[in-house]
């Protein structure tokens, strides 16, 4: 589906974003791995996280929905004796795709074969096979490195692995895996990703430590996961603040954010950028915290200036960085992003499909190895973008419309509905 955005007038109003995706996957996953029922309130209803809903009924667990709230009745941290393998689908999502290996790795008799769409095919699983393999789990991929992924589990031991790239998914999955592990496993990253996964267990009474930017988990016998409350997903939140911020007059306030630091690194990239972004953001310390903070961020329109982005921030705005690229056509001076090498396995190459993308709508953007730089602050004149399958390039080009000089077509907008079903609803509530 095709659709054309056009250079708006201020936006205005509330909206809530959608629920946070990511903690979305764990609320399920975790619900599926606890012995008691575990009721689910604002889990999101979109095309990745429905995959993980298909995958824990598929390996036992129930699922009953009931309106406002999801009830996932778990089978414990083992799936049961009838439950010994199959096909599972994670459809689009990589976060699915990296983090059920550690439980299914964990399930000594079982064998079960992880495959999704043409561009899961594409994203590298080595990264959780390694450590997984160091565990004693019997990985076969695709070359080594693709799906379709066997995952064949047996009796874990515990390891300490120090992360290639911080990321969350990988550090999720041996964190899950240790959870069957005997003995202690542990996890180092260079810089801090987002911590949903360390939140949740600490919640869940899961032995669990912190010392800088280690974090360990021992073997338990269950999962105490109370209920869960989702907040709403910052990465969606970022691209009603990425418009407000640069569509002249606008002023918004976007409810029920999720403002756990480990998520909140676009905001204030953004702030740094001049940008007038009110709320109270998470401050970093020591201590790991068990719960996520939500609150409202109230945006408004100001003028820009370039900044540098480089990797200790990347992990904290990851998914952010697209937006932070069209921030950088409206701001006075060059901004460099670097270190985010990351992006180019994502559901697409994101470097590209950001410079691509961006540049046919007249930027002055050019791509690095590992990152990009935005010439501003002539901002956007309009044109065509393509979704490419990715589900943030087309919301991308939909806030870049409403700030062109000329308008913008985005070829395959139905894509944005893998995170955010109502962005072109929430988009016309603030434009009233
Ligand atoms: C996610 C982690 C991030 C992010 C992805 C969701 C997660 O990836 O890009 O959209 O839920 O753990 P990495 O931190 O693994 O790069």
């Amino acid at each position: 589906m095709n659709k054309r955005f056009e250079p708006s007038g201020a936006l205005r109003g509330t909206v809530r974003p959608p629920a946070d995706k990511s903690i979305s996957h764990r609320a399920a996953l975790f619900g599926a791995m606890s012995d008691e029922p575990v009721t689910v309130r604002n889990y999101l209803r979109a095309g990745d996280t429905e995959s993980t809903l298909d995958a824990v009924q598929a390996l036992g667990a129930g699922v009953d929905d009931r309106g406002g709230e999801l009830v996932i009745r778990g089978v414990g941290l083992h799936t049961p004796a009838d439950v010994t393998g199959g096909t599972l689908n994670v459809g689009n999502s990589g976060t699915l795709l990296r983090l059920l290996p550690g439980w299914l790795s964990g399930q000594p008799g079982g064998r079960w074969t992880l495959d999704g769409d043409d561009s899961i095919r594409k994203r590298p699983i080595d990264r959780v096979a390694e450590p997984l393999r160091q565990m004693g789990a019997q990985i076969d991929a695709r070359d080594e490195r693709f799906a379709p992924m066997q995952v064949t589990g047996t009796e874990l031991h515990g390891i300490d692995y120090v992360l290639p790239v911080p990321t969350a998914q990988v550090k999720s999955c041996v964190l899950i895996a240790g959870l069957l592990a005997s003995g202690r496993t542990s996890v180092t990253e260079a810089t801090r990703s987002r911590d949903h996964t360390e939140r949740m267990l600490c919640r869940a009474r899961v032995p669990f430590g912190r010392d800088g930017q280690t974090v360990w988990v021992s073997q338990v016998d269950e999962l105490e996961l109370d209920d869960v409350n989702v907040p709403g997903d910052p990465s969606s939140a970022a691209f009603l603040a990425t418009a407000a911020a640069i569509v002249p007059g606008s002023r918004i306030v976007i409810d029920d954010v999720c403002l756990n630091w480990t998520r909140t690194g676009f905001f204030r990239i953004a702030q740094r950028m001049g940008a007038v972004i009110l709320g109270d953001l998470e401050e970093p310390g020591d201590e790991q915290p068990d719960h996520e903070p939500a609150g409202e961020l109230d945006v408004a329109a100001s003028p820009l200036i370039a900044t540098e982005v480089t990797a200790d921030e990347v992990p904290l705005a990851i998914d952010e960085l697209p937006l932070v690229a069209l921030l950088g056509c409206f701001a006075e001076g060059d901004t460099v992003v670097s270190g985010a090498a990351e992006l180019r396995v994502k559901e697409t190459d994101r470097i590209a499909g950001v410079v691509d993308g961006l540049r046919g709508l007249g930027a002055d953007i050019e791509g690095t190895e590992d990152g990009f730089v935005v010439h501003g602050p002539d901002g956007i004149e309009g044109g065509t973008i393509d979704s490419r399958g990715d589900h943030r390039l087309p919301m991308l080009g939909a806030v870049a419309g409403l700030a062109s000089r000329s308008g913008v077509e985005v070829l395959g907008m139905d894509v944005a509905a893998i995170s955010y079903p109502g962005f072109e609803s929430d988009l016309a509530t603030l434009l009233g």
